[in-house]
């Protein structure tokens, strides 16, 4: 008698769970973290993270503590939940390789070679040139054209007289189509014969951008591009328009051209893209969320209002819509500290980033609350958004209040608490250590030049003047700020 073929199929699955059971599932040894390998091979618990990341940490947070180890995705990832643990973390340098991730992540996201500099194509870590070509001396040229363009954006096109009538957007589109323009100018430089051409080669850049940055989260969870054939294209047009002699600021030019001698001009440009995209992704986002927040709170708005009308007389500046741009320096911008809290509290409630360390060989772990084994190859993640919405930390952690980062002199507030103790890391949006975001001094002072200049040429309005907050897309968790899941629409007219 033969068996039917779905018995037999039955038992050879049988047969592989066992297997699958015994061989492949972790167990966790003595001195490590609790572990949760989920139910599906392979994936472990990949799907209930990427469902609500936040909900799911701190589901395990109740359950296991502080730390602990999930799969994810082939990977076991070591979460440390606990604020107060960060810069003990951070302490373990010497353990952790940060570039393995970052730098296949780019290769594959962008489609360049690798840039890991001991495999041969590049001469120093990116993150170096960027650090050296984004800060410093060359920051005050970057926020200078930054704020000269934001102006070419703003103010009307062409010859027409000014017209004071409102006019509605989606505010999300609005801040997305001025910070591109500006920020693609900033980077790129702007084509002063042709400007108009410029304008619209720029406008379908903005398109490309979009239909590309819409696959990201694929491409890091390690799907091909090729999978995404209209994002594939875009990507390609994209980059078309990236060459090297395209970048504007000198010392970014020279710094990327040694960094990257050994690259055609092709590959060149991909790794362009990587810097437009790393410079627009967040920063759209986040400028949204700051512009909605403080135009939502009417308090914020008298405050900023008013630093921005003092800082401005204290410049000797005055706005003037057909002559010379306003000019703010480093130092004026860096005295902006209601801006400086309106900003903080409107990533603090947006960002979603996630900090990886893969661990280079079998170490201890220790934190705060007691030590823990690390295999070689595992990863070791923190995931501020714990701490950002941590009632302890932040009371009322879901309300925006445009003062949270002020302290009593109305100056910035650098103290916060958790359990009683000071802490070192209070606010993340940026990452952290080796991997720290180095265009993150520039990203605020766009966003700040940008309010100032939308608070001095118009009068704004909410359509809906009680709107509801939108929610966050969390489809791009982990990335960094979320942008909201719809946009919402405001109304806009120049002042004089
Ligand atoms: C609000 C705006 C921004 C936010 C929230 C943000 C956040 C981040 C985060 C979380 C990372 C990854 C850190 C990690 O892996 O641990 C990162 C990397 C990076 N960011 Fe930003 N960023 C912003 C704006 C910018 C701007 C304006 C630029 C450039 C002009 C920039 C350039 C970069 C670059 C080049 C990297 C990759 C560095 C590397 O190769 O490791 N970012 N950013």
């Amino acid at each position: 008698m033969t068996m039917p073929i779905y018995v037999v199929w039955g038992i050879a699955l049988a047969v592989c769970c066992c297997l699958w059971i015994i061989f492949g599932v972790r167990r966790r040894k003595i001195g490590e973290p609790p572990l949760e390998n989920g139910l599906i091979p392979y994936l472990g618990c990949a799907l209930k993270f990427g469902a609500n990341p936040l909900e799911f940490l701190r589901a395990n947070q109740r359950k296991h503590g502080h730390v602990f180890t999930c799969k994810l995705m082939g990977k076991y990832v070591h979460f440390i939940t606990n604020s107060l643990s960060y810069h003990k973390v951070l302490c373990h340098g010497k353990y952790f390789d940060w570039k393995k991730f970052h730098y296949t992540t780019s290769a594959k996201a962008f489609g360049h070679r690798s840039i890991d500099p001991s495999d041969g194509n590049t001469t120093e870590n990116i993150q170096s040139t960027f650090s050296k070509t984004l800060q410093g001396d060359a920051l005050a040229a970057l926020t200078q054209a930054m704020m000269e363009n934001l102006q070419v954006t703003l103010r009307p096109q062409g010859a027409g007289p000014l017209t004071a009538a409102w006019v509605t957007e989606g505010m999300y589109a609005f801040c997305y189509r001025v910070m591109f323009e500006a920020g693609y100018l900033t980077l790129f430089g702007r084509d002063l014969a042709r400007q108009d051409v410029q304008r619209g080669l720029i406008r379908s850049s903005l398109d490309h951008f979009k239909e590309f940055d819409r696959v990201f989260p694929a491409l890091v969870a390690g799907l091909p591009i090729r999978a995404f054939k209209t994002a594939h294209r875009a990507r390609e047009k994209l980059a078309e328009g990236l060459g090297h002699e395209r970048l504007r600021l000198i010392s970014l030019r020279m710094h990327l051209n040694d960094t990257l001698s050994t690259f055609d001009d092709a590959e060149k440009a991909r790794t362009h893209l990587a810097l437009l995209w790393a410079s627009q992704a967040n920063t759209i986002p986040a400028t949204f969320w700051s512009l909605f927040q403080m135009i939502r709170s009417p308090e914020a708005m008298e405050a900023a209002s008013e630093e921005v009308q003092k800082a401005l007389e204290k410049a000797g500046q005055q706005l003037s819509f057909e002559g010379k741009p306003v000019h703010l320096s480093q130092m004026q911008l860096n005295d902006l500290p209601v801006l400086d809290s309106i900003i903080k509290e409107a990533l603090r409630l947006s960002s979603a980033s996630l900090n990886i360390r893969t661990a280079k060989e079998d170490f201890t772990l220790h934190l705060e609350d007691g030590s823990y084994n690390i295999r070689k190859d595992d990863i070791i993640a923190l995931y501020p958004q714990l701490m950002h919405l941590d009632p302890e930390i932040y009371p009322d952690p879901l309300t925006f209040k445009y003062d949270r980062y002020l302290d009593e002199n109305r100056k910035t507030k650098t103290t916060f608490y958790s359990n009683g103790i000071k802490l070192k890391y209070y606010y993340m949006p940026f990452g952290s250590g080796a991997t720290i975001c180095p265009g993150r001094l520039f990203a605020v002072q766009e966003i700040k030049q940008f309010l100032i200049l939308m608070l001095l040429y118009f009068e704004l309005e909410l359509v809906e003047s009680h709107v509801k907050c939108p929610p966050l897309d969390q489809s791009r968790a982990g990335l960094g700020i979320l942008p909201p899941l719809h946009d919402i629409e405001f109304k806009y007219k120049f002042k004089y």
